[in-house]
């Protein structure tokens, strides 16, 4: 059998006690009701039941179905995940939810600076720094999600982008308690998958920026149970976060149960 020697010492280092830990992070962003929730959580708990242990599995879901699913959820290996979370622990922030609010509940994750945030909500780098250090507070891990536009990688500034995105995110940030997702935007929803050699390229150059190597580092856009498995053999990539792939049990469990052959 021919071994890449990258991809053995990530499973040497991943046997031996799991120093960068993989996460599989489902973003329901905007989908599901409580009632949809369970359902789906319902037929997914079965699906993963001899899921490897060492994987992380994360639902991050809609605020108003993760009190309900928390106390579903207690006692089995599914993490949940919250979409944002507010830097003051309490105040007059219209729409906001603060780590409080979150840790009450059980919640281990939470996504920080997508893209959509960014995009269509107003989420600066600034934001996102603060948002980063409230989560690390409240002891919630929190997944920060960088990546750049299609005009951005057709003009060859990927590389410039993601770095300055982190330089500015990560300012005073505890990289012991981080995971970071590489979201190109122009893969998020459209099927156009990043090449994974090409997500595993982007991701070492991510790694190169971090003063802790260990960082859990994800790969996320159109992943997909028909291309989980190739994504997962690339040795720089810890992990997937999903969108639309994710709102599925049978889909979300085949991502879980990705194989390396
Ligand atoms: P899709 O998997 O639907 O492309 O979404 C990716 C994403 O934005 C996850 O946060």
């Amino acid at each position: 059998m021919v071994v890449n020697l990258s991809l053995q010492s990530k499973v040497e280092i991943k046997s031996n006690q799991a120093v960068r830990k993989i996460v599989l992070a489902g973003n329901w962003k905007m989908h599901k009701t409580q009632v949809e929730s369970l359902e789906f959580v319902q037929k997914f708990k079965s699906e993963i039941e001899n899921t490897e242990e060492g994987r992380e599995i994360v639902l991050c879901a809609p605020f108003t179905s993760l009190s309900v699913m928390s106390k579903n959820l207690h006692g089995s290996r599914i993490q949940l995940g919250a979409q944002n979370i507010h830097w003051e622990d309490k105040g007059a922030y219209t729409g906001e939810i603060s780590g409080d609010m979150l840790t009450e509940i059980g919640i281990s994750y939470v996504v920080v600076g997508h893209s959509e945030r960014r995009q269509y909500f107003g989420e600066t780098d600034q934001t996102v720094n603060l948002r980063l250090k409230s989560a690390q507070k409240h002891g919630i891990t929190p997944i920060l999600c960088v990546g750049e536009t299609k005009e951005q990688r057709d003009t060859g500034a990927t590389e410039k982008i993601i770095i300055n995105q982190l330089k500015e995110d990560l300012i005073d940030i505890d990289q012991s308690n981080l995971v970071i997702a590489y979201e190109p935007i122009w893969a998020i929803g459209t099927g156009d998958t990043c090449e994974s050699i090409e997500a595993n390229r982007v991701i070492g150059v991510i790694r190169q920026q971090l003063k802790n190597k260990n960082v859990s580092i994800q790969y996320g856009g159109s992943v997909k149970p028909n291309n989980i498995d190739e994504i997962m053999t690339q040795s720089e990539i810890d992990g997937v976060l999903v969108g639309g792939a994710s709102l599925e049990p049978a889909s979300f469990a085949r991502i879980a149960n990705y194989k390396i052959s």
